[in-house]
């Protein structure tokens, strides 16, 4: 049979153990914030309802929820009052049947199957409350289960906990699921707890056992339940998921050989066959190919590698950096919303931006497009196989045609037709045996002025 499932996000709190003014749900987690790593978790258990708690003035986190989950209602909790207060701020967009699952936006790790599994089991069990407990290293800040036999009879907040609970007790994940029959009744029960002026959710376990419901918890991998309250736990956290996502990668067939020192976002797409070298950093929205190298203390974002492609050691790849099939970008070469086509190459000390470069074409060490005049920004055309000598300045807007040669330190402010040879550079002069004279000459200045 299958059930109605709503799952309920709680973002209201205002995070002040971040310590930095910043929502706490929008803290990125490989490059992307906790509240959308919980959102497209909740997108995967395709729940027939989507609810996210926010605090009033929470505008930026509201624009991010609406960005990532069109279909999402949006509760406000005014003032903010605490977990359970939350979730009775959410009551009025949840049916009254199937299972509420609810879930932290502080709690990004957490994944579509664990939660199936905490789902699954509160169905089966009839369960009034079904709780994800967890056994991380350092349980301390999480609230604790408390059991009596097989069942689940409280969750006890750490500082009401005594120290054997604290010590042998699984801890409680916050992620909850609940029978939407009854979870009105447990919600509008919940005590005050005055020292905090808050309405604690984890209450509402005690309460179902008042009523003689049963409660029931399933152990989940501890790090799926970290929850994030201060920055240690948030990079914590990040080294979870990046650990996560390079053994995904390296088991479909990524080449890393330190995968621990490869930085990833979390939407970075690499082929099977790519060989990512040590110390890179991708930011977010980057896709590999296969069959692409990626050298050493290289940073991508925004940027697509096609097969073959070449990438640094020391390149630096901005948002909309495209290379095509084995094309090749070297060391000390910055890229930004640039396209290098199939073969071009720029292999040293360049700056790209705003610019196409054709088939084969060669950049030469030091070319750099003079994209911005400090009001527009203007493009760059080189055509296939053109040659552009090394130290070029190209003012754009300007085109360099097909097979066309730059000479060596141009400053180009106008087109180059296809197959012409564009020199713009003032003529040298050779002074024949000159040098030798001024030697003289400059020697005696010096000594007559001592
Ligand atoms: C909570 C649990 C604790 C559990 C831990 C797991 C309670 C009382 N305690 O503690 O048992 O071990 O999570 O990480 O529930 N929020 C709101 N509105 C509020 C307060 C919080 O929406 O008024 C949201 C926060 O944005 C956050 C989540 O609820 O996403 C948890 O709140 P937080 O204050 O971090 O709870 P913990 O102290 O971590
Ligand atoms: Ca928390």
């Amino acid at each position: 049979m299958t059930e109605q499932l709503s799952v309920v996000v709680l973002a209201a709190g205002k995070g002040t153990r971040m310590k930095n003014g910043i929502a706490k749900v929008l803290h990125p987690l490989a490059a992307r914030p906790l509240i959308a790593h919980v959102l497209s978790v909740a997108a995967e258990l395709g729940a027939a309802r989507l609810v996210v708690v926010l605090a009033p003035s929470m505008e930026e986190v509201r624009a991010e929820v609406e960005r990532c989950a069109l279909d999402a209602r949006l509760a406000v909790q005014d003032p903010p009052m605490g977990t359970g207060h939350a979730l009775q701020a959410a009551l009025d967009e949840l049916p009254r049947s199937g299972t509420v699952l609810v879930l932290y936006g502080d709690t990004p790790l957490i994944t579509a199957a664990t939660l199936e599994a905490l789902v699954a089991r509160r169905r089966e069990t009839k369960a009034a409350v079904s709780v994800l407990g967890m056994a991380p290293p350092d349980p301390s800040g999480y609230g604790r289960l408390r059991f009596e036999g097989e069942e689940l009879v409280e969750l006890v907040e750490e500082r009401h906990a005594d120290e054997r609970l604290k010590r042998e007790a699984l801890c409680n994940s916050g992620v909850m699921a609940f029978d939407a029959a009854r979870l009105r009744e447990l919600i509008e029960a919940l005590p005050l707890r005055e020292d905090k002026n808050e309405y604690y959710l984890t209450d509402a376990v005690a309460l179902a056992r008042r009523r003689g419901w049963a409660c029931r918890a399933t152990e989940g991998p501890w790090q799926e339940g970290l929850g994030i309250n201060s920055q240690a736990q948030l990079a914590a956290a990040e080294a979870i998921f990046q650990d996560r996502r390079r053994k995904a990668l390296l088991e479909a067939g990524v080449v890393m050989r330190a995968p621990e020192t490869v930085h990833l976002a979390a939407d970075t797409v690499i082929e099977p066959g790519a060989f990512i070298e040590p110390y890179v950093v991708f930011g977010p929205g980057v896709r590999v190919a296969a069959g692409a190298v990626v050298q050493s203390f290289s940073h991508l974002e925004g940027a697509t590698i096609g097969e073959r492609g070449s990438v640094g050691p020391f390149a630096r790849l901005r948002p909309g950096a495209r290379l095509g099939e084995g094309a090749k970008v070297g060391n000390f070469v910055e890229l930004k919303n640039a396209t290098l086509e199939a073969g071009a190459k720029a292999n040293h000390l360049s700056y790209l931006g705003d610019a196409v470069v054709g088939r084969r074409a060669n950049v030469g060490a030091g070319t750099i497009t003079c994209n911005y005049d400090g009001f527009g920004k203007y493009r760059t055309e080189i055509g296939e196989e053109a040659f552009i000598g090394s130290n070029t300045a190209l003012v754009a807007p300007v085109r360099v045609g097909r097979g066309a040669i730059v000479g060596a330190g141009s400053t180009i402010v106008r087109e180059v037709p296809d197959d012409a040879v564009g020199i713009a550079r003032s003529q040298q002069t050779v002074k024949e045996k000159r040098a030798s004279r001024m030697r003289e000459q400059l020697r005696r200045r010096r000594d007559e002025t001592r």
